[in-house]
């Protein structure tokens, strides 16, 4: 099957670049959220990205605007019927996705393949609500989504070898490298990433080092291109805490408990940069 027409589900920080790539890769993209203004702001986002690119001479005018007329504003999954390729970017939260792939099972052709950007979530369970488990598929981007060069394939216990390669063919289209993860809380990279991110909150909470200092000892002393605390802004805190909740419980090991700092920052309402403040100032 080839890939022409896609849909990208949620249009926040995963969901407008996931858009932005697909757009730039040639492929026609619905960006479908709840509510208009939504769409509005990640198609300011792209839109800026774009223009960086044109004032970096890396793209003419006329290339943005081919790749910004590729992007069409959907506030119903019925744009879904004739689209090849669904990618949701939604909330982190197991019930609104189950209730997403449910929808999309029944507007979606046969073939449609149906993917999530799921960063913790068990796509063997998100499969099986659906009547075509096989073309269901885990892509887990990477924040800043236009930069990041990976994209991690997971795989349900029911997807089939022919979607991998179909989806394949789309991350060749990007650029990007894949890797393959199988459906395990965490999948590969998070798993990896996240306890790390964890393990400097806990370092922060029980005053061994500034922030600063503690950001700055892993970018000078193990070469990381940010600071732990500054990515946990970037990602979320609130989305890295639903991470590490499906790591401890999937697990039901403690040494993925997360940090109390990380918990109360959370109830505080600082998820890092979208809502202006976590462990720094973004207003
Ligand atoms: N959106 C789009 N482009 C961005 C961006 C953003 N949010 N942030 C930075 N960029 C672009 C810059 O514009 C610049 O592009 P240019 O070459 O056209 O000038 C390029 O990226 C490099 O940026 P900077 O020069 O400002 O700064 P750096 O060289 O430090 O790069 C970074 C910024 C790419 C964010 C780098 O610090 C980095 O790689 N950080 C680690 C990011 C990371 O670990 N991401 C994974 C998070 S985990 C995840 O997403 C999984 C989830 O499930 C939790």
């Amino acid at each position: 099957m080839k890939i022409q027409k896609t849909m990208v589900i949620g249009s926040g920080i995963m969901g407008n670049g996931i858009a932005q790539v697909l757009a730039q890769a040639g492929y026609e993209v619905y960006l479908n959220d709840i509510k208009e203004e939504f769409i509005d702001r990640g198609l300011e986002k792209i839109n800026k990205n774009l223009q960086r690119n044109v004032e970096k001479e890396r793209m003419t005018a006329e290339e943005v605007e081919t790749i910004k007329g590729r992007i069409h504003k959907s506030l119903s999954y019925e744009d879904a019927k004739d689209v090849q390729l669904v990618i949701e970017a939604a909330t982190e939260n197991r019930q609104i996705k189950l209730e997403i792939f449910k929808e999309l099972d029944k507007i979606t052709s046969e073939e449609a393949i149906l993917a999530t950007n799921t960063s913790s979530l068990s796509l063997t369970d998100i499969a099986s609500v659906t009547n075509k488990p096989d073309k269901v598929v885990g892509m887990h981007f990477f924040n800043p989504v236009p930069v990041m060069k990976l994209v991690e394939i997971v795989t349900a216990l029911q997807t089939s070898e022919e979607t991998v390669k179909t989806v394949q063919e789309v991350i060749d289209a990007f650029n990007k490298t894949m890797i393959i993860a199988k459906d395990s809380p965490g999948f590969a990279v998070n798993r990896i990433l996240v306890p790390m991110l964890n393990e400097a909150i806990f370092t922060l909470g029980e005053g061994v080092a500034t922030k600063e200092s503690i950001d700055t000892g892993m970018k000078l002393g193990a070469g990381h291109p940010m600071g732990p605390l500054e990515l946990c802004d970037m990602i979320g805190l609130d989305t890295l805490l639903s991470v590490l909740t499906v790591l401890y419980e999937g697990f039901n090991d403690p040494k993925y408990r997360p940090a109390p700092l990380l918990k109360r920052m959370v109830e505080a309402g600082y998820y890092g940069q979208k809502s202006g403040k976590g462990f720094y100032d973004y207003k």
